[in-house]
């Protein structure tokens, strides 16, 4: 009997450690600006109410940025949009599934509008860790989760200057500032043997659709050829990030600011933009067309506009090609959330959205489906 009893024990302890080895869930999603109180309230209710109602065993949410519209001149407008944005997402901060702080957030740029908006953005989120560099507390963080790193970099601040000064004071967005801080991240979950490890932003290092002018590379609105030293800069600055990744092995960089869902593997790490849960839709990247400088409806500029831009980035471009950093390249104009079903040699990557209706650029005029299922393997 007794000899019973223990085996039940150890075959307890086995069936626990199993349990907890066996992995977990998370969700992410993006952009969910919008036209009451700074958010679109109706799509990303709907998309709360599909996560609540269909998705088992999630542990937590990231949200990688422009939660709300922001202002530029008030920043109590911009708090009080925040604190509207944390109402809305109510359904999930109640919910007994998820696990503290059960949404993790990211500062987008619309969030960053103003001198006073990074103390608002502390203040609507204070639960993240303190582990950032010291400039950017709370707005720069990571944590552990089952055997998983995660890491959130900003790529949206705001420069202070002289005090003094009252011209001496800018945004000061499209880069992460802290690549020293990144690599020890990065260099310290691997040797605590994280089998899998996430980056977060608000910004892209490949621009897909909407964007192509900024995010990291940061282009600009006009791009000259051959390229200063500024526009050198934010390139280099890029391309380390990315050689980071690469060297961590890094699972998927995952983001927002394009209000799309896009997903591609570039040198081996996945860059998923998993960017509107309410933002107005993007088109992606001019593809090369019959008339090549027209600017089509809803695209950022014409086809030969854009090569300019495709020549720099490297990108496919041409007939036939997708004007996209990879070959591999999925995506669809649509609203959406991510979920992340991560096992130990691999992730279940399962996209669900639904679509605008038609005429409008920021009502869902669809039901959320699965849109998209990949894995990233490990091995
Ligand atoms: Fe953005």
């Amino acid at each position: 009997m007794v000899k019973i009893r223990y085996a039940a024990i150890l075959l307890l302890t086995f069936l626990s450690a199993t349990v907890s080895a066996e992995g977990f869930k998370f969700i992410t999603m993006s952009d969910s600006r919008g036209p009451y109180n700074g958010v679109n309230d109706s799509v990303l209710t709907k998309i709360v109410n599909h996560i609540l109602k269909t998705q088992k065993g999630v542990k937590f949410l990231i949200f990688a940025g422009d939660m709300v519209n922001g202002h530029e001149n008030n920043p109590e407008l911009t708090f009080n949009e925040l604190m509207h944005w944390k109402e809305v997402m109510k359904p999930v901060y109640e919910s007994p599934d998820f696990v503290w702080p059960k949404i993790w957030p990211v500062v987008g740029n619309h969030e960053i509008r103003h001198r006073k908006d990074e103390d608002n953005f502390r203040k609507a989120f204070p639960d993240v860790f303190a582990n950032g560099p010291d400039d950017e507390r709370g707005l720069s963080y990571s944590f552990d989760f089952g055997n998983s790193h995660f890491i959130i970099v900003n790529t949206d601040r705001w420069y202070y200057g002289d005090p003094d000064d009252t011209t001496d004071d800018r945004r000061d967005w499209h880069y992460v500032k802290h690549l020293d801080w990144l690599e020890k991240e990065l260099s310290a979950a691997k040797k605590r043997g994280a089998k899998h490890i996430f980056v977060f932003s608000h910004e892209m290092a490949f621009p897909t659709g909407g964007h192509l002018r900024d995010g990291l590379p940061n282009l600009t609105r006009n791009l000259v050829l051959p390229l200063d030293s500024t526009r050198i800069w934010y390139l280099e600055r890029r391309n380390k990030f990315w050689e980071l990744l690469k060297k961590y092995n890094v699972d998927a960089h995952i983001c927002g600011h394009e209000h799309l869902y896009a997903r591609q593997s570039v040198d081996g790490v996945y860059e998923i933009i998993t960017g509107s849960s309410g933002a107005p839709l993007y088109e992606f990247n001019p593809r090369y067309r019959e008339n090549p400088d027209t600017v089509y409806p809803g695209e950022e500029m014409s086809y030969g506009k854009a090569v300019k831009y495709y020549q720099v980035l490297k990108y496919n471009y041409g007939p036939g090609k997708n004007s996209q950093a990879s070959e591999n390249f999925f995506g669809l104009k649509a609203f959406n959330y991510t979920v992340y079903d991560v096992q130990d040699d691999y992730v279940l990557v399962e996209t669900y959205g639904g679509f605008l209706k038609e005429g409008t650029h920021n009502i869902l005029g669809t039901e959320i489906k699965l849109i998209d299922k990949f894995y990233i393997n490990k091995n």
